[in-house]
């Protein structure tokens, strides 16, 4: 063996291993059954299947009509359990369309935390308090967003199989 070619064989060997790395194609974006495409295309069908803040108020709405029920059966756990998932609905909408965020303020740093911890307390009058300042709330973010026709007033009807 001829020791002096050593170095230029190691060499070859490394530009191969360079050469093959720098020729691979990156790796095809996975296809699911109908979220196709490029991971860009994927991405913005995934985007538009969470939607925007609707969806979120529909959720919110359905929640803030159980809170009251809630705290006209007097069952305080629900009511602390709706009270947060609003919250939870709220956030993920905002994360989705942030401009919205300064006109949910007052709503999520005054009334929203207000009413979790009237509901917390199981004190029933500060309860309904707390749930009209919230339904204030509401109405002054829809306002201040030109939705003022949605007018948010206290249910009349359940609409779940929940009762205590
Ligand atoms: C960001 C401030 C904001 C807050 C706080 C807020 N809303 Fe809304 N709400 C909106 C906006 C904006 C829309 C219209 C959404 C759209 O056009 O995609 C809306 C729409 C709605 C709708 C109609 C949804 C539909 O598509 O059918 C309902 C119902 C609703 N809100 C209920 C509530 C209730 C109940 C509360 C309080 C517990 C509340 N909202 C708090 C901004 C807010």
């Amino acid at each position: 063996m001829n020791y002096k070619l050593i170095p230029s064989l190691f060499m070859a060997i490394a530009a191969t291993f360079i050469f093959h790395a720098c020729n691979q194609q990156p790796p095809e974006p996975a296809q699911g059954e109908w979220i196709r495409g490029s991971e860009a295309e994927k991405t913005a069908m995934i985007e538009g299947q969470f939607r925007g803040f609707d969806m979120a108020m529909v959720e919110t709405d359905y929640r803030y009509s159980e809170l009251y029920w809630a705290g006209e059966d007097e069952n305080w756990n629900y009511a602390v359990y709706q009270a947060e998932k609003i919250q939870v609905a709220i956030e993920n909408g905002l994360q989705r369309r942030p401009l919205r965020a300064p006109s949910a303020e007052n709503f999520m740093t005054i009334a929203l935390p207000a009413m979790q911890a009237a509901a917390e307390s199981g004190d029933r009058q500060l309860f309904d308090e707390s749930f009209q300042a919230l339904t204030k709330q509401c109405n002054m973010c829809h306002a201040l967003e030109d939705v003022a026709f949605f007018t948010v007033k206290s249910p009349m009807e359940r609409r779940s199989s929940i009762r205590f």
